[in-house]
């Protein structure tokens, strides 16, 4: 193995049809209209010296290492800054201009520490190979002069260090800021001699707008920029493209070690997703994968009262085995059942639904990705055939307009909201539809047109709005709708928009937004070019969710804006696998591939493929398995790498459910919250431990790729696998492909995917199949996957969580940047330091009318239960709504939200919550008593790994 090297081209790849041709260094090239001499020397093989060039910016031309001859023109133009013409006769490398690259590189290295032995860049440095490149020798100016080697180093951000000294003002970090990240955190301070890079106001990185994302880093070209993971381990030696394990962008890294050992995560341009770019938690939050709180024994013990006891795996495999196998003997074949992971790999989704299906006899599968995007599948296969995103992300590149929905990108798809921002400046329009004034309202160079902010629950009647103004104001596109989709239903779909309790008037009433800016965000959708939906977890998780994902379906079809580049429905995916795992047959009516279990074809071709007879009831979801345990008919429960206790709504339903049961299995990296209530724990492993692949929101099939032994001593499919032969199965796989090949086989969808493809393409979107054999970025482009594209009428519903006088405020809930999902993997690294605990955003109104002060604990108490947290009083949530996180176990926001679901699938209403909020003295009584808890653990934990 060594390290995956990738070019650097020096300025972007031109896109223009157009060849134009000239010569370099006497040979004839071909190259796209636009494309930079640099470049085009690049593409033959010839590397011209640079510093402040790089291929994921655009040219700059300021350190004037770069210099070319062009016969016909006086004087030496950068190359990178000077595009090819017909014609053009290039030379690179002449006395002249080696002559005038010494002299420049000379200026450099002259206000430069010469510590390269010990410098954390040795070997991977910009400056040390360019000075090698030039042929300097000397430095005819001494080191004397002014300079800025005693600089002092910035060392606040956790994860890198920025050190003046070693900067050569190149300006590539403050544009990767701008151009690739977006937060335009950086500037050049000073003129001339005095010029250093500043973050902010010349305040510590930590101090500053920055978000941690690393891209100036990557880009800088010497150690001014380093991460702090190199400078104490040392250049890595070999690397391994694998997969981030954290949200749905589905971010390719070149993870580069030493041995066993990760030095970095470094983004990877020929990722698909991100081209190149991360956010922080992909690039830096990778430490929870050796920290000292992983369990890595099995353990078991009778009671959930009793002390945990360490056993071989052998044992905790037949000991799980026995007790399922009691169990059913006891209560029948349907009182155990399994859930699924979105944060684990197809392979082992699949793998754990086979067994339940297969070995348990029983449907009784459910996933944790049913709790947040259900209603996409739902919403999305009724409308058009197919439960997934219609595009993949390059699609932004050809946005005009951008709808967001109930999602923030900013927060929660990072890396989407970076390649969103560049569209946006560009000159897209965006409409944000949300309760809460998210970052992509105003940024910097960012600024919404039209910002929606509806009352939480109101989704709903607010699309179907937009849909009135676009029929009754003429502005449906007839064309597609008569070809592409049911007429007939469209009419009916467009004489009940068209009523006036559908008219922005009307819906101003419930959703508080003023019908005037409405009508103007339908007329941009409408008339402004491509138009793309995005939305998220803001749109599933209500009780109308399935209903709000096919109003947004309506309105892409009755626009026709679908089936191309730039438009389309986007639902950005919570957690890296929520897409695999519902395509996987997580479900338990269904298949992978979406199919229904009483389908007698699909279930018959299983049977064979399997070798076993299988139930064709659908099986229990996860509220159901908890109720039915609540009343004595569901005993046993595995869960691989899910913690329901804190993820699921109202906590204490849940805590009954579980305690209820006889054998609850946890599989997972530490010991979560849901453990509190199990018999066994099986410790997982993590995505840099095994292979497999995560499909991300775009269908994008993506391997993850093993870079270190499994520190527990096996892979979760390798857990599960053991857990099914011990309940009797033959199953054997001896690799994860195997896996793959056998989802091919039985899933049409995937039918042409293998490792091997995998490895030959990159990555695939689903479809892929003889229709389609290398994938399909944009779906829907000649016709819906189910015939004619389906309008379904949109009634309104008010959730029944209603606000009164005892509960007046309306909860809503959401994520932050350096914190994901329950917090399990990101609160155990450096990421803490950007959010320690959650807090309640409440507007200024709202708190002084309850004497809450900035920082005041306030309680919350809703229908269900109450925590406490920290209040922070803005203007970012409207009055009468508030506004929290869920990153933290002590404050669990899902102590208050309450058992509404969505009407068709069960998604939990997390989004809608009536409370009130009064201040506190502190944290409620079942806080005190689980941060108690959570200190004796940890103390356990700790003596043990000492
Ligand atoms: S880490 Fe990201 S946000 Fe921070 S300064 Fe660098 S590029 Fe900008
Ligand atoms: S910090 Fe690095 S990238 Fe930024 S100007 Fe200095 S040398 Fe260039
Ligand atoms: S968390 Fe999401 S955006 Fe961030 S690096 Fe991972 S996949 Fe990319
Ligand atoms: S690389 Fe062209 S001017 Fe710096």
């Amino acid at each position: 193995m060594s390290l995956v090297h990738e070019t650097d081209f020096g300025t972007p790849l031109a896109k223009s049809e157009k060849m134009i041709t000239l010569t370099i260094d006497g040979q004839v090239i071909e190259v796209p209209e636009g494309t930079s001499i640099m470049r085009a020397a690049m593409e033959m093989g010839t590397q011209i010296p640079k510093l402040c060039a790089t291929d994921m910016l655009e040219a700059f031309g300021s350190c004037r290492m770069c210099l070319v001859e062009i016969e016909g023109r006086a004087g030496t133009p950068a190359s990178c800054t000077t595009p090819v013409t017909p014609g053009m006769v290039v030379r690179t490398q002449t006395e002249r201009l080696k002559k005038l690259r010494k002299g420049v590189m000379e200026l450099y290295i002259s206000d430069h520490p010469l510590d390269c032995l010990t410098c954390a860049a040795n070997g991977d440095c910009e400056l040390q190979t360019q000075a090698g490149a030039v042929g300097l020798r000397d430095v005819r100016y001494g080191y004397s002069g002014d300079n800025h080697l005693h600089a002092k180093k910035d060392e606040s951000n956790p994860y890198f260090t920025y050190d003046p000294a070693k900067c050569i003002v190149c300006n590539r970090c403050v544009r990767a800021c701008e151009e690739v990240q977006g937060t335009f955190a950086l500037t050049i301070d000073g003129r001339g001699f005095e010029s250093r890079v500043a973050a902010g106001q010349n305040d510590a990185f930590l101090d500053s707008d920055c978000v941690s994302c690393g891209a100036c880093v990557q880009a800088c070209p010497t150690a001014t920029l380093t991460e702090k993971s190199v400078i104490a381990i040392g250049q890595p030696e070999h690397s391994v493209v694998t997969t981030c394990a954290y949200c749905g962008v589905g971010c390719t890294f070149k993870a580069e070690m030493r041995g066993e050992e990760v030095v970095r995560m470094v983004p990877y341009k020929d990722g698909k997703a991100n081209r190149g770019h991360s956010c922080i938690k992909g690039r830096f939050a990778w430490g929870y994968a050796t920290h000292k709180e992983r369990i890595l024994k099995p353990m078991i013990r009778a009671k959930i009262s009793d002390p945990w006891r360490e056993v071989s795996w052998a044992e905790a495999i037949a000991h799980t085995a026995s007790e399922f196998r009691r169990l059913q003997k006891k209560y029948g074949v349907r009182s155990v059942g399994g859930i699924t992971s979105s944060r684990c790999t197809n392979e082992e989704v699949f793998l754990v639904q086979k067994m339940i299906r297969a070995n348990f006899g029983n449907n009784n599968v459910d996933t944790c990705a049913r709790v947040c995007h259900s209603p996409t599948g739902y919403g999305l296969s009724t409308t058009f055939g197919t439960s997934a995103g219609t595009q993949d992300f390059d699609s932004v590149e050809h946005v005009d307009v951008a709808l967001i929905i109930g999602a923030n990108p900013t927060d929660g798809h990072p890396v989407f909201a970076s390649r969103l921002k560049k569209r946006l400046r560009e000159g897209a329009k965006l409409i944000v539809i949300d309760p809460r004034r998210i970052d992509l309202v105003k940024s910097p160079h960012v600024e919404v047109a039209h910002h929606l902010a509806l009352r939480p629950g109101t989704n709903v009647a607010m699309v179907t709005a937009l849909a009135h103004v676009i029929v009754t104001e003429g502005l449906v596109n007839e064309d597609f709708v008569r070809t592409r989709c049911d007429w007939d239903e469209f009419q009916d779909w467009a004489a009940f928009v068209a009523e006036a309790r559908n008219s922005p008037e009307e819906v101003e009433k419930v959703s508080g937004v003023p019908a005037q800016d409405i009508r103007a965000a339908a007329r941009l959708y409408a008339t402004g070019g491509n138009a793309a939906i995005y939305y998220g977890l803001g749109v599933t998780e209500h009780s109308q969710g399935s209903t709000t994902v096919m109003a947004i379906a309506n309105l892409a079809m009755a626009t026709g804006n679908l089936g191309r580049p730039g438009v389309g429905v986007n639902p950005l995916r919570g957690q890296n696998n929520v897409q695999g795992a519902c395509d996987m047959g997580s479900f338990p009516h269904e298949f992978s591939g979406y199919r229904h279990v009483s389908g007698d074809a699909t279930r018959e071709m299983f049977e064979d493929l399997w070798g076993v007879h299988l139930d064709s009831e659908p099986g229990l979801r996860i509220p159901n398995m908890l109720d039915a345990a609540v009343d004595g008919t569901f005993k046993g429960l595995y869960v691989q790498g899910e913690d329901i206790l804190q993820s699921d709504p109202n906590t204490k339903h849940v805590a009954a459910g579980l305690a209820a049961m006889e054998c609850v299995v946890v599989q997972d990296l530490f010991l979560n919250e849901t453990a509190n209530y199990a018999h066994v724990f099986l410790p997982g492993s993590t995505f840099l431990e095994k292979d497999g692949t995560f499909t991300n929101a775009e269908r994008r099939i993506q391997r993850v790729r093993k870079v270190m032994s499994p520190l527990n001593g096996k892979a979760d499919w390798e857990i599960t696998l053991d857990l099914a032969k011990a309940l009797g199965s033959n199953m054997h796989y001896d690799h994860p492909s195997e896996i793959m090949d056998e989802i091919a086989q039985a899933t049409p969808t995937f039918k042409n995917v293998s490792y091997a493809l995998l490895d030959e393409k990159g990555s695939v979107q689903w479809p892929c199949n003889d229709a389609s054999p290398d994938g399909m970025p944009v779906m829907h482009v000649n016709g819906f996957a189910r015939g004619k594209g389906k309008f379904v009428i949109t009634e309104y519903v008010p959730t029944d969580e209603r606000t009164g006088p005892r509960f007046p405020l309306l909860l809503t809930t959401g994520r932050i940047l350096s914190q994901y999902n329950v917090g399990a993997q990101t609160r155990r690294t450096e990421n803490v330091i950007w959010h320690e605990e959650d807090v309640l955003e409440i507007h200024p109104h709202d708190a002084e009318e309850r004497g809450v002060r900035d920082a005041d604990w306030v309680k919350i108490l809703s229908r269900s239960g109450e925590t406490s947290l920290r209040a922070k009083i803005t203007d970012r949530v409207a009055p009468g709504v508030v506004y929290t996180t869920f990153h933290h176990p002590d404050s669990q926001a899902n102590v208050i939200t309450t058992d509404f679901s969505d009407w068709a699938t069960n998604c939990p209403e997390y989004k809608v919550t009536a409370v009130q909020v009064a201040p506190s003295n502190g944290p409620s009584a079942w806080q005190d008593s689980y941060a108690e808890q959570a200190r004796q653990s940890r103390r356990i934990l700790n003596d043990a790994a000492e």
